[in-house]
């Protein structure tokens, strides 16, 4: 079987987890965590990162922030995770989806536009697949409307938009480390918080709501309880997991794009033929192979091809299931203007295997059996 995905293990992460349980006794918030702070803060240029329990406790760490509550509006696309909704959820917002542009899959700009009314507190662009949103346009909204905007970057870290990296393009950017992601910690994630003015209270936010950093920096003689807040900071062994990936991350990104490119270059006649659909990246745009996906004709014929890659051994796997037709969907959310492409394009996606590691014949395998099924 040619699995869907492999969890990334570069070969360095047993001496560091080692060194995590020897050093450290792998409580949180060690020097692995402070090293990968380093490293992200100096991938992205961003003034401060966080690591955090999962991409999902990010998002929350981010909608606390963006201080939302009962009665506000937050817009994105639905064509997203459960996560990217359920933060904003927590807070009592109402979530307003939008539709998706189809050629990235990423919320389209001019419906977000049309769905704002007084009640739009937040906007969260979703960088589907790595490739990045046009945040020149939502930057320029944002600040017209005085709205906060939290990056869901948890496919996109190393990805950037007009040289700028992924999640640093807002006032919170939002990271995911999980299994499924280019690097992975597990469970584990990462908050870039941009605005300057907001790094203080994430600081207390993720540590339950305490003054604690600031009591290890010296800053004040005893910590205590000042906001509110969780716990969602990581043990120090997720960490070391973490760091070499991140020390590494172009090593990481060139193996995954290889097998990016080997998808592309040999779909391209099927594409030309007009048989399948491939990914589109605008010129703004560089990506990190975080996903290699084809567009089938329809759900039917999707069923069949992914169908008949099982029975050969190669694993393909498709999502999400619009999240305004899920069944909280209802609940918590309502789907402005019409409905044009999210679920007509859902229906068609197939994620093929990509993963650090993959071998070129692997990938090889995937390609001809998609090309036997057209035939
Ligand atoms: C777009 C998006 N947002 C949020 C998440 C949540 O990240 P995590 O699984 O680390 O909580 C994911 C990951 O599955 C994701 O793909």
């Amino acid at each position: 079987m040619i699995p869907f995905n492999v969890p990334p293990y570069i070969g360095q992460e047993d001496g560091y987890v080692l060194e995590a349980i020897h050093n450290h006794k792998i409580c949180g918030d060690g020097a692995f965590t402070k090293r990968c702070h380093a490293a992200l803060e100096s991938m992205t240029g961003s003034p401060k990162a966080l690591l955090t329990t999962s991409g999902t406790s990010a998002l929350e760490l981010a909608a606390i922030l963006s201080e939302v509550g009962a009665g506000d509006e937050v817009i994105m696309p639905s064509f997203t995770f459960s996560s990217t909704a359920n933060a904003f959820v927590l807070r009592g917002a109402t979530i307003v989806f939008v539709d998706v542009e189809p050629e990235t899959m990423n919320m389209d700009v001019r419906c977000m536009r049309e769905a704002i009314t007084e009640r739009t507190k937040v906007i969260v662009p979703v960088h589907y697949a790595g490739v990045c949103c046009d945040m020149d346009a939502i930057e320029e909204i944002a600040r017209e409307r005085n709205l906060f905007v939290v990056e869901d970057a948890a496919q996109a870290v190393d990805s950037t938009w007009k040289g700028r990296a992924a999640g640093t393009m807002s006032d919170v950017g939002c990271y995911s480390f999980h299994e499924t992601k280019n690097f992975s910690m597990g469970e584990g994630g990462a908050a870039l918080i941009n605005n300057a003015g907001l790094i203080e209270r994430a600081e207390v936010l993720r540590e339950k709501g305490t003054d604690r950093s600031r009591f290890f920096r010296g800053q004040v003689d005893k910590y205590t309880w000042v906001d509110l807040g969780s716990s969602i900071l990581p043990s120090e062994l997720n960490a070391a997991y973490l760091l070499p990936q991140l020390e590494n991350h172009q090593m990481v990104t060139q193996n995954r794009m290889a097998r990016w490119l080997q998808y592309d270059e040999q779909f391209a006649e099927l594409k030309a033929a007009g048989i399948i659909e491939t990914p589109y990246i605008p010129d703004d745009c560089t990506h990190n192979a975080h996903m290699y996906y084809i567009k089938c004709t329809d759900i039917a014929e999707r069923t069949a091809l992914t169908d008949f890659l099982r029975q050969r051994g190669v694993l393909a796997v498709f999502h999400y299931i619009p999240l305004h037709s899920a069944l909280a969907g209802s609940r918590f959310s309502r789907f402005h203007g019409e409905d044009r492409y999210t679920t007509r394009e859902s229906e068609r996606l197939l994620r093929l295997p990509l993963y650090y590691g993959l071998t070129q014949e692997d990938c090889q395998t995937v390609i001809d059996t998609v090309r036997a099924f057209y035939q």
